[in-house]
């Protein structure tokens, strides 16, 4: 944005309105800050960017970790690719983790019994899932008898970093998705997906890689930008 040459009216006009931007964006993250933390989120003060309120359940005892800047989408004017419902952070057993690192979230419900983890710079589009847990026996007489998630199958989910989760996905237990890596919209991931790799469809299946996508095609692709992360994932 060209300051310099914006008419004096203007320059004022930003000067005037700067502090009250300030005492704004004091209230609007203390009050997210507050809540987050009401509901046991580990965070810090404004390392958390809310549109709209998540959904958060939380096991005693399990941990909800939320850092560097991760930005939550929960109501559909935050996302024009159009989100569905509010962002949920359910950990379903008090050993459970769910560790999000300076990575953006639209609409999406991550459900964690064991570990879901995601790196730096990735993005979850509208609407996507992540469960590590099958919340039911296959059995179906086990099923009946059933009391507790944790009797179902469960593994750790672990998103690395500059990975792009496209629209509707769901990505499963036990699966593992290298840096730089890229899901298509609607796709359901049932599998390991290496890093830069491309995949797409139900189930998820290699249909390209990053690197031939890209005029950066060594490992400096998924070197973190000068930027604040903040800023960079304003647009998921
Ligand atoms: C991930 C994505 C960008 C990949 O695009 P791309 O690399 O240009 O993919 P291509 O068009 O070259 O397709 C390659 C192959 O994968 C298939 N494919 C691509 N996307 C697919 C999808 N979502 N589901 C199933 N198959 C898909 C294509 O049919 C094609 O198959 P073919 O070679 O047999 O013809 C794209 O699939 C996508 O999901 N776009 C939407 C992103 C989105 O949801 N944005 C909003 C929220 S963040």
């Amino acid at each position: 944005m060209e300051i310099q040459n914006q008419p004096w009216s203007s320059r004022l006009w930003r000067r005037i309105r700067r502090p009250f931007r300030k005492a704004y964006w004091t209230i609007r993250k203390t009050r997210e800050y507050r809540y987050l933390r009401r509901c046991g989120v580990e965070t810090g003060w404004g390392e958390v960017h809310l549109e709209g309120w998540p959904i958060i359940q939380k096991c005693p005892g399990s941990r909800i970790i939320l850092r560097e800047g991760v930005t939550l989408v929960s109501r559909c004017e935050g996302n024009v690719a159009g989100v569905n419902h509010p962002v949920i952070l359910a950990t379903l057993t008090k050993d459970a983790v769910i560790e999000l690192t300076g990575c953006g979230i639209s609409g999406s419900s991550i459900c964690a019994a064991t570990r879901v983890q995601i790196g730096r710079h990735s993005g979850l589009g509208a609407n996507s899932s992540i469960y590590d847990t099958d919340f039911h026996r296959i059995d179906p007489v086990e099923r009946r008898r059933q009391r507790s998630v944790v009797e179902a199958d469960t593994a750790p989910v672990i998103l690395g970093e500059d990975v792009w989760v496209a629209a509707n996905v769901l990505i499963l237990k036990g699966v593992t998705i290298g840096d730089a890596a890229v899901v298509g919209a609607g796709s359901v991931v049932t599998r390991s997906v290496a890093p830069f790799e491309i995949v797409a469809g139900n189930p998820a299946k290699h249909v390209g890689d990053v690197r031939q996508r890209t005029e950066r095609p060594d490992a400096a692709a998924t070197q973190a930008p000068a930027e604040p992360i903040f800023e960079a994932r304003r647009d998921v």
